[in-house]
């Protein structure tokens, strides 16, 4: 299993903060945003990961990150040149994932929650969870406990479960991608990717438990910091 970080995008819904620097370096209390899902990657037992960013500040990410050795980890990086979309920077991954499956994560997403994956066969998984605006979402459709479908920032959400930014495909999804068309946005669309697996029969799903925030917005990323400060805070007083 190889791990994909995404970390593009422009962060124009965080400007000035995103002005210099990009939207995966603020700060989330105490540690640069980045590190969360790295981490939610590594306690997966995954150690070969490629990070793809924008050209504007990925010199900025590997600053940080370097090739890895500080975290016991193998890093490699890959620059998306335009941000065409989460599914277009993850086509980018193409050579780096060979014939290996991959657990990709949006570099704003933060887990309390810990995945197992050693039981993934082929196919896609996806991670859900229920929130009280689903519309900021992928969006989860389902018959009976079974997905049916998703649907990308719905104005009338069907359900409250939103996809986290959270996925195990097999390698079929590079093909998917290459048929991908843009959406609305103008973006090759992660749940476009995700509809061609439920269609053919092959997505399952895990409810992720604990706190999960994107941190994509001023509020989000306040409380993420505000999570991130009360944990820290009660793991002194153990
Ligand atoms: C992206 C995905 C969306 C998902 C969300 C999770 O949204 O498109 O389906 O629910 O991440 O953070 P975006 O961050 O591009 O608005």
């Amino acid at each position: 299993m190889k791990g994909v970080i995404l970390a593009g995008g422009t962060g124009s819904r965080m400007l000035p903060a995103t002005q210099v620097t990009n939207k995966h370096l603020l700060p989330i209390y105490n540690k640069p945003m980045i590190l969360y899902p790295l981490d939610t990657l590594k306690k997966m037992g995954i150690n070969d990961m490629l990070i793809i960013s924008g050209k504007e500040h990925v010199g900025h990410i590997i600053g940080l990150l370097g090739s890895g050795r500080q975290f016991g980890l193998n890093l490699s990086y890959k620059v998306q040149d335009e941000a065409g979309g989460i599914a277009q920077a993850l086509g980018l991954a193409e050579d780096f994932a060979k014939d290996d499956k991959v657990t990709v994560i949006l570099g704003d997403n933060i887990f309390e929650d810990t995945f197992e994956v050693s039981d993934f066969g082929e196919g896609a998984r996806i991670f859900i969870k229920t929130v009280p605006d689903p519309e900021r979402f992928g969006v989860a459709e389902f018959s009976e406990d079974k997905i049916i479908g998703v649907e990308e920032k719905p104005l009338a959400p069907k359900t409250n479960y939103a996809v986290t930014g959270l996925y195990v495909y097999d390698n079929r999804v590079f093909d998917f991608i290459k048929n991908l068309k843009p959406s609305a946005r103008g973006e090759l669309e992660l749940t476009d990717v995700n509809n061609f697996y439920i269609k053919s029969g092959k997505m399952d799903y895990k409810v992720v438990q604990g706190f999960w925030s994107d941190a994509g917005t001023f509020e989000s990323l306040f409380r993420s910091s505000e999570y991130i400060k009360r944990k820290s805070d009660s793991d002194k007083n153990l």
